[in-house]
């Protein structure tokens, strides 16, 4: 089973206009990579520009709204940052969970809507360092598996494993830790999406992913890709990372 592999960075909250320097160095080695996808999601306000920037890159955008259109102040749907030249969506990353509440039925609902407008969705799911230390992380995150996939199974559908305590600080899980992961998250992927679908999902590793470790991840059964924070805000720091992906 190949999947291609994707290498994914998330802006947050940074680049202005300036930033969009830094993507024609990304886009150049994605030029020269054919055979994986990288994908930069900027911020909403980016989008636009970023889409016409750089034709190499999948544009993506860090958050949807579950409806087409309506009375959700400061929100944007789906069709909206497709229109703004958006591929790709990240749904239900940690730091939205926790700041803004969202719930892992708000999760499904956005994924749901970000296929139906086109859009690839990237569902972020991982567990906090008390549960890790607990010995429940597969438990929990089986659960947000279970809680926040779309009813019906897509190709369109991407897994990003992000346990909450990597992400920012520069501390990621052992390699074995990880296997077991992302095993039982693709056996979770077969059982709720049948095996055609949830063999061809790509889950992602994300926190605190950095051209020093890239290598060692990419080694690991079931690693697809990565989602990329901090590392991917420049070309000097995400150009390795997708350099050694792709076996440039
Ligand atoms: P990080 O962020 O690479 O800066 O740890 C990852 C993420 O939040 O997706």
């Amino acid at each position: 089973m190949t999947r291609r592999r994707l290498i994914a960075g998330n802006w947050k909250m940074n680049g202005d206009r300036k930033a969009l320097g830094e993507l024609d160095a990304i886009a150049a080695v994605a030029r020269l990579s054919p055979n994986i996808d990288v994908a930069i999601c900027p911020p909403a306000t980016l989008i636009e520009r970023a889409a016409h920037h750089a034709a190499d890159l999948i544009i993506g955008a860090q958050d949807c709204h579950a409806s087409e259109s309506g009375a959700h102040t400061g929100c944007l749907a789906p069709g909206m940052l497709r229109e703004a030249g958006a591929r790709l969506v990240i749904v239900g990353h940690s730091e939205r969970r926790e700041a803004q509440g969202e719930n892992d039925a708000d999760v499904r609902a956005k994924a749901e809507a970000a296929i139906a407008a086109g859009l690839m969705v990237i569902i972020c799911v991982g567990e906090p360092l008390a549960l890790r230390q607990a010995g429940l992380a597969e438990t929990y995150v089986e659960g947000q598996l279970h809680a926040s996939l779309p009813e019906t199974a897509t190709k369109d559908l991407i897994i990003a494993y992000e346990p909450i305590w990597s992400i920012g600080s520069g501390l990621v899980p052992a390699s074995e830790n990880i296997a077991a992961m992302h095993a039982m998250i693709r056996q979770t992927l077969i059982h709720l999406l049948g095996p055609e679908h949830g063999s061809l999902v790509r889950i992602l590793y994300g926190g605190s992913v950095n051209a020093d470790n890239a290598a060692s991840l990419l080694e690991i059964a079931n690693v697809d890709g990565a989602l990329v924070g901090g590392a991917s805000l420049t070309a000097r720091s995400f150009v390795p990372i997708i350099e050694q992906w792709s076996g440039l």
